[in-house]
């Protein structure tokens, strides 16, 4: 399940309280943070690393650490890097291999492969960065081609080069190509197929939050994937006071007009809890979300 939306919206708080529920309902769920402004361990009251964590029993989560991954990811694809650099005659250090553009969404792609394939869990919530990143992994097609097409292309030039400069070196580059191609295609198959992957978008029903989760619905609709469900968060009802009946009127145009362009999806409200949503607290989104079977599981 992957978790979508701008910054602050929720995502995290809905990730972990959708895990909560998994768990509860005797699944094995893991909760994987694609943010690198990890908040889960504040949220979860645990503190979460690079490994997966038991939160309680049958919830696990992890906060992937940008340069240890991208450290791991620059000695898988070694040569790769080798055959990528060296011949621009570019100096690249393995911590630094995780901003270079694309890369990162290679390093959280490969990483994540690891957990689809290892097969550990029932359910992988994943609490996605924001939509600033517009939805990387469904970018990935994108990017491995960009980059493998352009070694692959060299393919019948350069691997004998390669192999001349140093005997074996072409084959193991092209070996490393076709690696990260193949479960670059396999995490998008996954992602792709309803069957495997559903895509929720959490939002706020304020102007700016609505128009940018549109745009999110479109791009991510444009590349062939569904959308779901909508979690539109921090709904105010039921007070009088002045400050809140605004609210509320304001809010109300944004509610009724995602319900009415996006009737055909699942469309959950979450009120605003006026605390911190965290630790036990959020057991009541996972209820709200969940056990009101305002979305499934
Ligand atoms: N419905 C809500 N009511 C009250 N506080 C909320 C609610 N949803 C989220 N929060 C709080 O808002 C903050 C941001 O939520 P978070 O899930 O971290 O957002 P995101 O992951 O989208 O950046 C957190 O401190 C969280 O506890
Ligand atoms: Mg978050």
């Amino acid at each position: 399940m992957y978790m979508a939306g701008k910054g602050g919206v929720g995502k995290s708080v809905c990730s972990a309280a959708t895990g909560l529920w998994a768990s509860g309902l005797g699944k094995k769920a893991l909760v994987f943070s694609m943010d690198p402004a990890h908040s889960l361990s504040d949220l979860l009251e645990v503190d979460i690393g690079n490994r997966p964590i038991e939160i309680r029993e049958g919830l696990d989560a992890v906060e992937p650490d940008v340069n240890a991954e991208a450290k791991k990811f620059y000695e898988r694809y070694r040569n790769l890097f080798k055959a990528l650099f060296e011949i621009m005659e570019f100096q690249i250090r393995p911590d630094d291999c995780g901003v270079m553009p694309g890369v990162g969404e290679l390093i959280f792609m490969d990483r994540l492969y690891d957990v689809y394939i290892e097969g550990d869990y029932d359910m992988v919530v994943i609490d996605s960065a924001p939509t600033a990143l517009v939805l990387p992994l469904l970018k990935l097609p994108e990017l491995t081609t960009g980059i493998v097409t352009r070694l692959l292309g060299m393919k019948s030039k350069w691997t004998k080069i390669f192999n001349m400069l140093d005997p074996g070196f072409g084959d193991a580059v092209l070996a490393e190509v076709r690696r990260l191609r193949s479960k670059a295609e396999t995490m998008r198959n996954a992602l792709i197929d309803p069957e495997t992957t559903s895509i929720t978008v959490v939002l706020i029903p304020e102007k700016a939050a609505v128009l940018e989760s549109e745009r999110l619905i479109n791009t991510v609709e444009s590349h062939g994937v569904t959308v779901d469900s909508i979690i539109i968060n921090h709904v105010v009802s039921g007070c009088d006071c002045d400050y809140c009946q605004k609210r509320m009127s304001a809010q109300g145009g944004y509610v009724s007009h995602i319900k009415e362009k996006y009737g055909e999806k699942r469309i959950a409200i979450l009120p605003s809890y006026g605390e911190e949503m965290k630790g036990k607290a959020l057991m009541e989104v996972a209820r709200e979300l969940y056990e009101r079977g305002q979305l499934r599981m």
